[in-house]
């Protein structure tokens, strides 16, 4: 492992040398917000800086159709301003909805509001996410995915049942804020000019930098929140780091060793993997530290961790113990943990990139942007004066982008196209977006919609095709939709909605890196030689045969949440096929028909193995590997496809199904022939 000459390698840290050179800068201004869990929760609402501006705050949004609200993560935006719009008896005609970026956000959110107003969670307060509905007729406030609005928004385009929509964490840019922009601007559009009720659209942002959402809606007034403000202290690394893990792990020992025990600290990282890793480390490491050192417990904060898990974030650690976060950036803006005092931003983050070239999505492993890197120093200064140490030079932080180039235009857009076409917008190319995705990537995702044979080029225009609306009712990526569509003509309904649905919900297997062994154990019996697709149905199947008893998820290291979800998202699907009058059943044991299908549903993303053992995905010639968590690892089958792609070292292939290649020619004769060398055997 490379590392750098100022950092010596963990094993041979001592406590008390300081061997980690960072260089003052500028304190960094934030605004951040003062907590306190044991307070009762109406005290709570009224300590939060938003509270103090209620009364302007609502007067002031009250005759405004659109309105951006800039505050800091934490002062009071998401959970209050809800609660103050339908406290004055604003959008009281209609449902309020806020749409959140991530499902946890939601479903957390909306727990914490219900809670507020003493209700249960479904009535006056509920939420929509994919797959799961805990609203009724009363409910008022209504938290979502933005995904589901837009999914709502196919059925009724003018959004009639909302007087007031609330985008939240509109920073953030994700592919389906973005079209809601464009959604929602129309919506107001259109009900204005027939003289509907007027649909009230707020944005909130946690970054300053709203000109482009103030353009957008019309130049629509910026209300900004103050709130407390902490100095953070902002340190650099002297030379760049060639391993910013190794960087975290000496920064995170070295506050250990020198600060007072009662300051926590955040780690930002990218993923569950290499957050793991670094915990085990860490926890290995402080077990032969010094007595005068301290205990420390360290907590992994991921989106796939388990919620029970998760929620272990945000309890106190007991008393004389210090608590060391390691977290994706989910902790920059969605979740608020109290007592960090330090920051140690890695400069990374996992996000999607598109190549339209290639018409390859990857998740890679890339530089943040600075408004990331300084929300990221802003959750140290929450309660107190902070610090935040960035394990990269001042140099390189200036040479970082300003902004986070929005995900519309660095993602796959097949599956949004699809969307907007269902959504009965004609010229999706002329659509109005904030920010426009580039003509090649639009091109791109019609020729992946047109090799599943959704759409269909007319005259000049591109047209959905009756098999594209059928793909459109389920709330899926395209080529999945089409797999299940594919499916009564390979009698196996079942296992492709089995799979599918285990394929949406976070990961089904839980690996605790401490038991890897008793996981590879009791993994084994559920192995398939076809795949991982196959693996994963062998333990749905198991899992269902013992009812979904607590006891054998623990035993076999299966995430019996996740499972209980998978069987709620099978319900809801199987629904979409019954509305659609597929033919549903089962191929019992000749399981090779589901790999027939998945072949057919899936071909885009098929690879070949060389001679020299290596692999190439055949729609692209790009080089890539089976990711070592998949069950072929070992056995490198000829042909596979793969759900998707994952960028670190080398470009790994995740979740893989065994096929063969003339199903891959039978699935696209043309295309295949076109693009390839595949023949048939
Ligand atoms: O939206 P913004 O980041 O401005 O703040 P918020 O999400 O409304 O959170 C305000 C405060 O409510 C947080 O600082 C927490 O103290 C509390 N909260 C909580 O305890 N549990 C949640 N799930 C959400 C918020
Ligand atoms: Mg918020």
């Amino acid at each position: 492992m490379p590392h750098d000459p100022d950092l010596p390698p963990a094993k041979k840290f001592k406590p008390g040398s300081v061997f980690f050179r960072l260089e003052k800068n500028k304190p960094g201004m934030l605004l951040p917000r003062k907590g306190n869990v044991t307070t009762p929760i109406d005290v709570q609402r009224k300590q939060l800086p938003i509270y103090k501006a209620r009364t302007r705050l609502v007067n002031e949004l009250r005759p405004l159709h659109n309105a951006i609200v800039i505050g800091e993560t934490g002062s009071g935006k998401t959970t209050q301003i809800p609660q103050y719009l339908f406290e004055t008896g604003i959008g009281r005609q209609g449902l309020i909805a806020i749409t959140q970026p991530r499902r946890v956000a939601a479903i957390s959110l909306a727990a914490r509001v219900s809670e507020e107003k003493r209700t249960q969670i479904g009535k006056l307060v509920g939420y929509t996410v994919r797959f799961e509905d805990v609203t009724s007729p009363e409910t008022k406030l209504k938290f979502m995915t933005d995904g589901m609005l837009l999914r709502e928004a196919i059925g009724d385009p003018m959004l009639l049942r909302y007087t007031v929509v609330v985008l939240d964490e509109a920073h953030e840019r994700t592919v389906h804020t973005d079209v809601l922009f464009g959604v929602v601007k129309s919506a107001q559009c259109r009900r204005r000019e027939l003289n509907k009720i007027p649909l009230k659209v707020i944005v909130m942002s946690a970054t300053m930098d709203v000109d482009l959402f103030s353009e957008y809606f019309n130049k629509s007034p910026v209300l900004y929140l103050e709130g407390r403000q902490h100095p953070i202290q902002i340190y650099y690394t002297k030379q760049p780091q060639s391993d910013y893990l190794q960087a975290a792990l000496v920064s995170v020992f070295q506050i250990h060793q020198e600060a007072p025990q009662s300051h926590d600290i955040l780690v930002f990282m990218t993923g569950q993997e290499e957050i793991e890793a670094l915990a085990r480390t860490c926890r290995d490491i402080a077990k032969h530290l010094p007595d005068s050192c301290g205990p420390m417990v360290v907590i992994p904060l991921y989106a796939s961790l388990p919620p029970a898990q998760q929620l272990r974030v945000f309890q106190p650690a007991p008393k004389g113990c210090r608590k060391v976060i390691l977290a994706t950036n989910i902790a920059e803006t969605s979740v608020t943990i109290s007592g960090i005092k330090f920051v140690i931003d890695t400069g990374m983050v996992k996000a999607k990139r598109f190549n339209p070239d290639s018409g390859l999505e990857v998740l890679a492993v890339q530089r943040v942007s600075k408004a990331q890197a300084w929300q990221r120093a802003g959750r140290a200064g929450r309660e107190d004066a902070g610090f935040c140490y960035r394990l990269y030079t001042e140099k390189e932080f200036d040479n970082f982008t300003p902004m986070t180039v929005p995900e519309i235009q660095r993602c796959n857009l097949a599956g949004v196209m699809l969307q907007l076409m269902a959504l009965g917008i004609p010229d999706v190319m002329n659509f109005d977006f904030m920010s426009k995705p580039s003509p090649e990537a639009v091109r791109s995702a019609v020729d992946h919609l047109e090799l599943l044979g959704a759409v269909e080029r007319k005259d000049g225009q591109v047209l959905l095709t009756t098999l594209g609306k059928r793909m459109a009712s389920f709330p899926l990526e395209p080529r999945y939709a089409k797999t299940i569509l594919l499916s009564p003509d390979f009698s196996c309904s079942e296992e492709i909605l089995s799979i599918v649905s285990l394929l949406s919900v976070d990961t089904v297997l839980y690996n605790p890196p401490a038991r890897r062994d008793e996981v590879l154990a009791a993994r084994k019996k559920f192995t398939s030689s076809e795949g991982d697709h196959m693996t994963l149905l062998n333990i749905y199947r198991a899992f269902k045969k013992v009812g979904g008893n607590k006891e054998w998820c623990r035993e076999n290291f299966v995430n019996s949440r996740n499972m209980g979800l998978v069987k709620d998202v099978q319900a809801q699907l199987r629904e979409i096929c019954l509305k659609l009058n597929l033919k549903l059943e089962s191929c019992g044991a000749d399981t090779g028909n589901v790999r027939r299908c998945l072949a057919h549903g899936m071909f885009i993303n098929a690879a070949e193995l060389q001679p020299d053992g290596s692999y190439l995905a055949l729609d692209t010639h790009q080089a890539v590997a089976i990711h070592p968590s998949s069950v072929l690892f070992q056995a490198k089958p000829a042909y596979v496809v793969f759900n998707e792609l994952l960028h670190t070292s080398r470009c790994y292939m995740r979740d893989l199904c065994l096929v063969d290649a003339d199903w891959l020619l039978d699935a696209a004769p043309e295309y295949f022939g076109r693009k390839l060398h595949l023949t048939r055997s």
